[in-house]
């Protein structure tokens, strides 16, 4: 069958920008990885010192490099059809999920097996908000886009929502990593902070690495010309979707 998406037109930047931010994105785990490694002693469970070294790295893997992979399949993959899309987007945002779930319990162990305070800093106050709404919008986009019984129409009029609050979520779990690697130079190297210790140079490079993550995955996922065209079976399908759904004629009014 014809595939409308082999005639789009080809996308100058695209891969070199698609390219650069799986560099940055791998760059700043394994960086969170060596400043966990070669400052904080490591990363184990059953210490609490080293249990809680598992939540930075925990939560930019799964919230921050998987999520942003998870919104980048459907640019990436643009001739594969849209159900195995679809199915890898919902996989990826699944293992992220997982394994955020991971590094959230290990930050509130770690809190109770040293008796420290929860929630009261702006970091876990964002931290839970971005967690608990990406939870609710996979959740959701699980109801609406894998149900059957859901209509096209409300698939199509929830579809916006979804997209916006994909884009939102990336932002703010970027934002709110930027938040945690300040926390912890405060908590762990105040006094020398100031001198540009090497820890210091570690955190801070790790934060120059997430906001250019976010600018290029953001600036990928706004460009118009890069979305994925719908394959000519894809068109044929969803109108059968349609009529099914509603009961329309494919000819009727739009
Ligand atoms: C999207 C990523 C992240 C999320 C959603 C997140 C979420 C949270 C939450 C909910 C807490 C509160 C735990 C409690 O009160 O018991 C917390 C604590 C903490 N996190 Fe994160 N975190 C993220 C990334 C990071 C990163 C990258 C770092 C450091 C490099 C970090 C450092 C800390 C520190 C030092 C605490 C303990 C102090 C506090 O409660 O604010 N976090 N995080």
């Amino acid at each position: 069958m014809e595939r409308l998406a082999a005639a789009a037109p080809r996308r100058p930047g695209f891969t070199c920008l698609a390219a650069a931010s799986q560099a940055l994105g791998l760059a700043l785990v394994l960086l969170a990885g060596a400043w966990m490694g070669v400052y904080r002693g490591g990363i184990a469970w059953h210490s609490p010192e080293l249990q809680f070294n598992a939540h930075p790295l925990c939560m930019l893997l799964g919230l921050v490099f998987l999520q942003g992979d998870a919104l980048l399949v459907y640019r990436i993959f643009r001739n594969e059809s849209k159900r195995s899309t679809k199915i890898l987007h919902g996989l990826l945002h699944g293992l992220a999920l997982v394994i955020a779930m991971v590094g959230l319990i290990a930050v509130f162990e770690y809190h109770k097996k040293k008796s420290f305070p929860n929630m009261y800093s702006l970091h876990s106050w964002c931290g839970i908000a971005a967690f608990s709404f990406y939870l609710l919008q996979w959740l959701l986009g699980l109801v609406f886009f894998f149900c059957p019984g859901v209509s096209f129409s409300v698939r199509s009029s929830y579809k916006p929502q979804h997209v916006f609050f994909g884009v939102f979520l990336l932002l703010l779990s970027i934002a709110t990593a930027l938040l945690g690697v300040l926390e912890l130079v405060l908590f762990k190297i105040s006094a020398s902070y100031s001198s540009l210790v090497p820890e210091g140079v570690v955190a801070n490079t790790l934060g120059l690495l997430l906001v250019a993550y976010g600018a290029v995955v953001a600036y990928i996922l706004t460009r118009d010309e890069w979305r994925r065209p719908p394959l000519a079976e894809e068109l044929a399908l969803s109108m059968d979707f349609k009529t099914l759904t509603e009961g329309e004629s494919p000819a009727g009014p739009r």
